[in-house]
């Protein structure tokens, strides 16, 4: 059995980690920490479950979570947590680490996106990107692994099979993303207040989102060149979920058939990534819930443009259910163990 704790737990990614170990048949959940609220009964911060998992609120402490568990998933905001996860992985510990901090492998980019200074840089190179169906092999003897963010998760499943094959046009991707609201996490800010989010339909963070600099790494390593695109995410009217629709310019003409046979080949026999139908296009409900990713492209052969549709759940495939697949390899069980 592997000794979990949840540090952060108390948010929307924390919360949803401890729904999903609930029912993992080889976790137990043995601490959650929370730094404004120690002391309290877990349940009565998240309701669902009261009755269910009978812990305590405790301050983090790194030594006393090495000697009861075998894993820490930090699920903080990014800038909060580096130095704690630097303490954890010092002792010997492994960690997922759901923020940002060890996800751009080079600082000074880390610092112009996210406007703070890293805290445990060293640590950068042992961290592995924890995007299991492209970095499976290097997860397992990672101690610490860096939980790729929601949007890039989708941008990049939907673009790795282009680029790898370099296919398009560089520069000409350009890529429309969609939101729900729990995706800017549990904090107050009028951005996310009922009023503005209801009946309303906004982009944000145009052409600067920090996703960018993230989605560009890991598609340069997957294709050998540096990438480059435009990403335009949106805030929608719905608790979770996550679509995106990516445009980019074939470099030489290719049919539909031929590009879907590029993703049937790099992601057929994934687990969580389902290839839809010819004309069934991924919707946000269809994968609320679950840690699936469903996919579906299609050229518009007049314009010599590939059009990728990808949907998930911000919360599971996007965060809290990715965590645990990470998990689940980082500790030799089968990759999808407890994950409905
Ligand atoms: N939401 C998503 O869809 C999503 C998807 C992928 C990745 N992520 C990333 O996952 C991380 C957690 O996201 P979330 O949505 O769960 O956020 P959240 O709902 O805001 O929860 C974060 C938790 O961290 C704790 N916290 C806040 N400020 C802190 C501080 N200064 N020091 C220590 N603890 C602090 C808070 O709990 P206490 O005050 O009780 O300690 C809070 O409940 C973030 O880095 C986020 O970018 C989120």
């Amino acid at each position: 059995m592997i000794r979990v704790a949840v540090v952060g737990a108390t948010g929307y990614t924390g919360g949803e980690l401890l729904k999903i170990l609930l029912s993992h048949p080889d976790a137990r959940v043995t601490n959650v920490t929370s730094q404004s609220r120690p002391g309290q009964k877990l349940g009565d911060v998240h309701p669902f479950l009261r009755g269910r998992m009978d812990l305590t609120l405790e301050s983090y402490d790194a030594k006393r979570l090495a000697s009861t568990c075998d894993v820490v998933f930090f699920a903080l905001p990014h800038g909060v947590g580096s130095q704690n996860i630097a303490d954890f992985v010092a002792l010997g510990k492994k960690a997922v680490d759901l923020s940002a901090d060890f996800r751009l492998k080079n600082v000074k980019t880390y610092e112009a996106w996210y406007k703070v200074k890293h805290a445990s840089p060293a640590l950068l190179k042992k961290a592995v990107y924890g995007l299991p169906e492209l970095y499976r092999k290097e997860i397992p003897g990672s101690p610490l692994i860096a939980n790729p963010g929601c949007y890039a998760t989708t941008t990049i499943l939907a673009l790795t099979p282009l680029v790898r094959r370099n296919a398009l046009v560089p520069g000409s991707v350009v890529v429309d993303a969609k939101s729900g609201v729990s995706g800017a996490g549990k904090k107050l800010d009028p951005m996310y207040l009922y009023c503005e989010v209801t009946e309303n339909f906004q982009a944000y963070a145009v052409a600067k989102h920090r996703h960018v600099p993230e989605i560009e790494q890991i598609l340069a390593d997957q294709s050998g060149q540096t990438q480059s695109l435009t990403f335009v995410p949106h805030l929608v009217p719905m608790t979770r979920g996550i679509l995106v629709t990516a445009y980019g310019t074939l470099k030489k003409k290719m049919t539909t058939a031929a590009v879907r046979r590029a993703f049937e080949e790099d992601f057929g026999g994934e687990r969580f990534i389902r290839l839809l139908p010819e004309g069934r296009w991924p919707q946000t409900k269809d994968t609320a819930g679950s840690n699936y990713v469903d996919i579906n492209v299609t050229v518009d052969e007049r314009n010599r443009r590939v059009v990728v549709l990808a949907a998930l759940d911000n919360l599971v495939k996007g965060a809290s259910g990715q965590a645990v697949q990470n998990m689940n390899l980082l500790f030799g069980l089968p990759e999808a163990l407890g994950i409905k």
